[in-house]
């Protein structure tokens, strides 16, 4: 007999939007998620949003829950991103715990609960301990790659102790983490003083909790040690562990392993909230259509709360400032390579067409190949013609491939023309043929797509542009950054390669800007791709014989094609 449950699907689940008090007089924002009956008062779930992100990233979880029968609360801290009140410059973890507390007011006060499952991930875990330690109406605490030790955590993620530093008396001023502002020297100083920023005070929360804990901890997680999750465990009165097989801190990278977390934290829920249930071996799935339905409604909510605050070519800009250490990274040098020999050598007079070139680091790299072979040097010289948003990643390819040149002196030197073009536009008819870069058909021999699709509003038209200017036989690389990718392992990668101080802390600036994308990309700007849907692109613009590749350090998906 198959032991796999019963699935059943779940057609509407229900969510409202409602607000309330937090302890500071800030508004809280949340969802309350429900089956579609009713709400179930006896079983109520309080999500808290992970670190720099909004109750957007709980819908999931929320509605595998509301399926099972649960009512889920999903709240913003305040003073973080999302539609809570307040500035992110101001977000602290103590803060976050009174957001919490408020949260249990709110279900008591409005709705007579006097329960709950409370359930946190990564660093908001943090909170999640202090909150359930200080409130009986935390009948069950669940933590999904749960941070024990901040100290250890941020030194993981940096690769520099900032909260020793702090202690010693260095001072941050304001520092963006992951994408946002946070006042760093406060929300330092308000952590240490309430002992939340080591495995010590994790375990003292840990040791006045009087409910069970259910610990599910990634098994590959670099920035959270597994001892540690025992340590604490091992204070609590009931505890119990669940590894996540197969997983890293961003278990959603993996996506079975992610959907395997996501059954076993229902049926975990399930067990702990109604231990005499009949029907534990039927698994309730919500609806994939209602879960877009109110995705695509709280994107847009999230759209209007945190308004961009600077123009794409201005975005862009400020980002290829950072962008530049890339070039130094072995994970990168590693991922220009495999783009070069997808597209493969160049005959004479070839053209590359660099689409969102940016600094130009695949044209470096196409260069230094080129013109260090100049032993099969060519008749007619190839050219690169490098495209971009921005004007002075436009200037910098620009100077960097004239740089590369003038070191093979001997070398017929490679033809170079750079173009600022938003490629949301290329080709399309409502722009001015005279406003607009305009290419015939059949033009390009390869062209490089590096990076660039996630961040369009429309991939599919500028690959349908491209297989329009590639010449018949020609080829084309496309590439990605993977959904739930971990930018953080490519720094770490480039840590260990032991480069300068300097290279560091450029790469460090990188990783925070990186953030910002990521912020983008949850309000639904910027899209990252599986490689099944790059494949997919491809082949809808009329390109053949798809191949994908994983790279860059494993966080990006490449494929090539050909016309
Ligand atoms: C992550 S960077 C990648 C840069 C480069 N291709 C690489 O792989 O190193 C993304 C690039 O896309 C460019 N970009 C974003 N939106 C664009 C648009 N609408 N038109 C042209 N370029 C755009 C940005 O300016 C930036 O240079």
């Amino acid at each position: 007999m198959s032991n796999q449950p019963t699935v059943t699907y779940v057609p509407d689940i229900r969510s409202e939007l409602v607000s309330y008090p937090a302890r500071s007089g800030l508004r809280i924002a949340a969802y309350l998620d429900h089956p579609p009956e009713s709400i179930a008062l006896n079983r109520v779930v309080v999500l808290s949003p992970k670190y720099g992100e909004s109750k957007k990233n709980n819908l999931q979880l929320g509605y595998y829950l509301a399926a099972n029968g649960f009512t889920v609360l999903r709240f913003d801290f305040t003073c973080h991103f999302g539609e809570s009140e307040g500035s992110m410059l101001d977000f602290t973890l103590p803060a976050a715990v009174d957001d919490t507390l408020a949260s249990l007011d709110y279900l008591e006060r409005e709705h007579g609960v006097s329960e709950v499952t409370l359930l946190a991930s990564s660093l908001s875990a943090v909170t999640a301990f202090r909150a359930a330690s200080l409130d009986v109406r935390v009948k069950h605490l669940m933590t999904i790659v749960g941070v024990v030790d901040l100290t250890f955590t941020l030194k993981r993620v940096y690769q520099e102790d900032l909260i020793g530093g702090y202690i010693e008396g260095r001072r941050y001023g304001v520092l963006d983490i992951l994408g946002h502002e946070v006042n760093m020297d406060h929300f330092f100083d308000v952590t240490i003083k309430e002992q939340m920023h080591t495995l010590e005070g994790t375990r003292a929360a840990m040791e006045k909790l009087r409910c069970p804990v259910s610990f599910f901890p990634a098994a590959n997680d670099a920035w959270v040690r597994i001892e540690d999750v025992e340590t604490v465990a091992a204070a609590a009165a009931r505890a119990e562990i669940h590894p996540i097989e197969g997983a890293m801190h961003e278990v959603q990278e993996n996506p079975q392993a992610a959907e395997l977390t996501l059954r076993k934290v229902v049926e975990v829920c399930r067990r702990h909230a109604r231990p005499d249930s009949p029907d534990l071996d039927q698994l309730r799935v919500p609806e994939r259509k209602a879960m877009f339905r109110q995705n695509k409604i709280e994107r847009d909510r999230l759209r209007e709360a945190r308004p961009l605050d600077a123009e794409e070519d201005e975005f862009w800009g400020k980002y290829l400032e950072k962008y530049r250490v890339m070039e130094k990274m072995g994970d990168y040098q590693e991922y220009v390579q495999l783009l070069g020999g997808l597209l493969g050598k160049f005959r004479d007079g070839e053209i590359l067409l660099d689409a969102g070139c940016g600094n130009g680091l695949f044209g470096v790299w196409v260069m230094r190949d080129l013109l260090a072979r100049q032993k099969d040097s060519l008749a007619v010289p190839p050219m690169y013609f490098g495209m971009d948003l921005t004007d002075s990643g436009l200037s910098d390819a620009a100077g960097k491939h004239t740089g590369v040149q003038s070191l093979f002196p001997d070398a017929d030197p490679v033809g170079l023309m750079y173009t600022r073009v938003d490629l949301d536009l290329f080709g399309s008819d409502q722009v001015p043929p005279a406003e607009i870069v305009q290419i015939a058909d059949g033009t390009f021999d390869k062209i490089a797509c590096s990076l660039l699709l996630s961040y369009l509003k429309s991939p599919i038209n500028l690959l349908v542009q491209m297989h329009r200017v590639l010449r018949p036989g020609g080829r084309i690389v496309i590439s990605s950054m993977k959904p739930f990718c971990d930018l953080s392992s490519i720094y770490r990668d480039f840590v260990e390669e032991k480069a300068d101080r300097t290279d560091v802390e450029s790469a460090r600036d990188l990783l925070r800007a990186a953030g910002a994308i990521k912020t983008k990309q949850e309000q639904g700007y910027y899209v990252f791709f599986s490689a099944e849907e790059l494949t997919d692109l491809l082949t809808e613009a009329g390109f053949r014989s798809p191949q994908a590749f994983n790279s860059l350090g494993n966080q990006a998906h490449v494929v090539t094609a050909t016309k």
